[in-house]
């Protein structure tokens, strides 16, 4: 059946069933493939996108619970004009990977806590965080980023 559903602020409409997971028709479907399939059953967060801003795992979202005007950001609909999101410099400036598998997951999980707590502590991160893991242990440099992130925003460059 024909689904409806609006992504980074475009409207598709995707030939699929209403159990698909959403992370199946932004990669399969759409080709959106910056959000990645880690477990498969929500624990490890590698496929974590924005609905209506509220960080959500993909790979057990259906698509069919996404019809009624709900919006989707991934990765590819953060950045403005050519210009990377603040949270997606501090990442690179902080070096906050090293195989990166986790890190769209944790660049958007943290756009959705700056915009709830604009100035994590350390402890604040950590538990918000807390469902994404990075089997490279990044999290060091990844808190780095996250404050880093956070006083940009501060200054104005949140957008
Ligand atoms: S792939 Fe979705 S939480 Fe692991
Ligand atoms: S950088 Fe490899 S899993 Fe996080």
């Amino acid at each position: 059946m024909s689904i409806e559903i609006k992504v980074n602020g475009r409207n598709y409409s995707v030939n699929t069933a209403p159990e698909t997971s959403l992370l199946t028709v932004l990669r399969d479907h759409l080709g959106l493939t910056g959000s990645k399939y880690g477990c498969g059953e929500g624990e490890c967060g590698a496929c974590t996108v924005l609905v209506n801003g509220y960080s959500r795992r993909s790979c057990i979202t259906k698509v069919g619970d996404l019809t009624n005007g709900q919006e989707v950001t991934t990765i590819e609909g953060l950045d403005r004009n050519g210009k990377l999101h603040p949270v997606q410099q501090a990442f690179l400036e902080a070096e906050a990977f090293q195989c990166a598998y986790c890190t769209v997951g944790m660049i958007m999980t943290t756009v959705a806590m700056l915009d709830a707590i604009p100035h994590p502590t350390d402890a604040q991160a950590i538990e918000f965080l807390n469902g994404n893991i990075c089997r490279c242990g990044t999290y060091p440099r990844i808190l780095r980023a996250v404050h880093l992130a956070a006083d940009r925003m501060a200054k104005g460059g949140a957008r």
